[in-house]
């Protein structure tokens, strides 16, 4: 694959998302792509197809398209005339990368674990605060309702039907991702943004009691 692929897929993809407020937008697949290709450089694998899967891994996430057997980032692989072994081996990755509750999935290859790593450390940490209440907000959910409490070990239908409030979707998703991720490059990456999550809870805590 050479560098037009990787930029006509960020155009790509620009296109798709654009007027996106769900958290869902460009510039989260551009994190995506470049923290992944950071953790690829430490843990190997092969890079195209780390880019590659990254800059669509969202291209036909179902909260945004439906279930439409990855008809997005299929075309654009198409239109790039990439081969159909790489198509499948990309399509699996997206497969498996979503987090699910207690039926998420480990992937199966390498370049999975290492794009499904990127894609939950940018649901972490000070972007992954603002991206749970951007998300919250525009699905008109409260930040927070005093005895509302999480839902743990959520199965995948449970996960997806969930309304909670997003002080609560740390609760049941953020903090958890830490010591869901593979590689270690990530895990250490993790532990950082997972204490300034822990601090900021501890914050908004004291804050709302008036203590602070
Ligand atoms: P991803 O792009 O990591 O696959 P999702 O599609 O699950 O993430 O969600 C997009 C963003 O919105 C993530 O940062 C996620 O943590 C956040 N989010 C998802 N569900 C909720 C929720 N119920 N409340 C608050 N934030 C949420
Ligand atoms: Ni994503």
């Amino acid at each position: 694959m050479d560098e037009g692929t990787f930029d006509r897929a960020k155009e790509f993809v620009r296109g798709l998302f654009e007027g996106d407020s769900s958290g869902h937008d460009f510039y989260h697949t551009m994190r995506v792509h470049d923290l992944a290709r950071t953790i690829c450089r430490q843990e190997g694998g092969d890079e195209d197809i780390v880019r590659l899967a990254a800059l669509l891994h969202d291209a036909d996430d179902r909260k945004l398209f439906g279930d439409n057997g990855f008809q997005n980032a299929r075309s654009f692989m198409d239109s790039e005339h990439i081969d159909v072994e790489d198509q499948l081996y990309i399509c699996e990755i997206i497969s498996q990368i979503s987090f699910k509750g207690k039926d998420s999935v480990v992937p199966t290859t390498l370049e999975g674990k290492i794009v499904q790593d990127a894609d939950r450390m940018d649901a972490i940490g000070a972007i992954g605060i603002a991206r749970a209440f951007a998300y919250g907000g525009s699905k008109g959910r409260a930040m927070y309702i005093p005895g509302d409490d999480p839902k743990l070990g959520m199965s995948e239908k449970e996960y997806f039907s969930n309304q909670g409030t997003s002080i609560n979707h740390f609760y049941e998703k953020l903090l958890l991702l830490k010591d869901m991720m593979n590689t270690e490059t990530a895990k250490r990456m993790a532990q950082s943004r997972h204490d300034y999550m822990v601090g900021y809870l501890d914050e908004f805590m004291s804050e709302w009691q008036g203590k602070a």
